[in-house]
């Protein structure tokens, strides 16, 4: 790893160069979670970046700001997404394809469904083309989004693929740039700085905190917990935050061995709920009032809490859990939440009954 020492003002700086539409709602608060603290004998603040704003908000707002910029440059008009069914990002895409006037096209990985729930229905109401494809992997969609682009402009259109956009990743990582700043900042105001920050990513968000970390040289430990073994987050962080150096003029080299991250709380893979991620979201709902997701954040929360119980965050220290979003697929997922919790209460009973309580 090589670092380079640059204060936040040039960092927002080298931010503020680069082309972008502003979309959310910024800076995201941070919340104090009293409650978890006592409980966990640490310190911990969850960054609310659920609460970037339009529809419903989330982590992919942020990174909007500058792949529109990068197709509105290019003189797109008409925008191509080809993302899973169940996704955020296809919610906030189509979001934020309204708010500039651009139409979009949804090329998502599912089945047609009776009664769409979550984030499809969110989609639906947004007004997107949607386009379901029936297809073996989440790799298959690349080709599928080109077939897209294709016959959009064979019509005379001039679409642009927001998969293939240059600004893909490291719209990601600047978003998480500007976000680690914000966290700095923001628990600067209550005196403290942030000893570890916990994110669900699959690399692409977990870049940017490692290079805002590298570039400040500030001594955090980032960790990225994944959701899915679709994407090498070692490998991605480390390539997505060098390019994303790079783009900002700065001379940090980030290699996978610099990365920390897990696929340890996937569980059943993508999309499936773990009892661990559910038992996370019960923790965070029902000690601090605060909703996680299934997919996503419920599996990151389960890690973190999994390593502050297992000794691998020292007492006292001040903990930041990023909240990326999500939470549309609470309700898409209401099956497995009410079984899990089903399954709780009666556990809980014959442990009373049995008088071990
Ligand atoms: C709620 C939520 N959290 C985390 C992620 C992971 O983001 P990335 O892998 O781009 O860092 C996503 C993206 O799909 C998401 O929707």
């Amino acid at each position: 790893m090589t670092t380079a020492t640059v204060s936040a003002a040039d960092l927002r700086a080298r931010i503020a160069a680069l082309p972008r539409r502003r979309l959310a709602f910024l800076p995201t608060p941070i919340q104090h979670c009293p409650n978890l603290s006592a409980d966990l004998g640490v310190d911990l603040w969850v960054k609310r970046d659920d609460l970037t704003g339009p529809a419903f908000g989330g982590n992919k707002v942020r990174n909007l700001e500058w792949r529109m910029a990068e197709a509105i440059e290019a003189g797109a008009d008409v925008l191509v997404f080809g993302v899973e069914a169940t996704s955020n990002s296809a919610r906030q895409t189509t979001a934020a394809a309204n708010m500039l006037g651009l139409p979009l096209v949804l090329v998502l990985r599912g089945r047609p469904e009776a009664a769409p729930q979550g984030n499809l229905l969110c989609d639906l109401v947004l007004g997107a083309e949607v386009r379901l494809v029936d297809l073996p992997t989440y790799h298959d969609l690349d080709a599928a989004v080109r077939g897209v682009v294709e016959e959009l402009r064979a019509q005379g259109r001039r679409p642009f693929s927001l998969n293939h956009g240059r600004m893909f990743e490291r719209g990601a990582a600047l978003a998480t740039v500007e976000n680690f700043l914000e966290i700095v900042e923001l628990l600067a105001a209550h005196d403290r700085r942030p000893d570890h920050i916990y994110i669900s990513s699959g690399g692409k968000g977990l870049a940017g905190l490692i290079l805002a970390r590298e570039a400040m040289g500030l001594p955090v430990r980032v960790v990225g917990v994944a959701s899915t073994a679709n994407e090498d987050p070692w490998q991605s962080a480390a390539r997505i935050a060098t390019e994303t150096a790079a783009l900002l003029g700065l001379p940090i080299t980030v290699t996978p061995d610099d990365v920390e991250a897990t696929w340890d709380y996937i569980g059943g893979g993508y999309g499936v709920p773990t009892p661990d991620g559910l038992e996370a979201i019960l923790a965070f709902a029902r000690r601090e009032g605060l909703l996680l997701d299934p997919v996503y954040t419920g599996k990151a929360a389960a890690g973190m809490l999994d390593h502050i119980r297992a000794g691998r965050v020292a007492p006292g220290a001040t903990v930041v859990f990023v909240h990326t979003g999500g939470q549309p697929a609470l309700f898409a997922q209401s099956r497995a939440i009410v079984e899990h919790l089903a399954r709780r209460d009666r556990t809980t009973k014959s442990t009373h009954e049995g008088g071990v309580a």
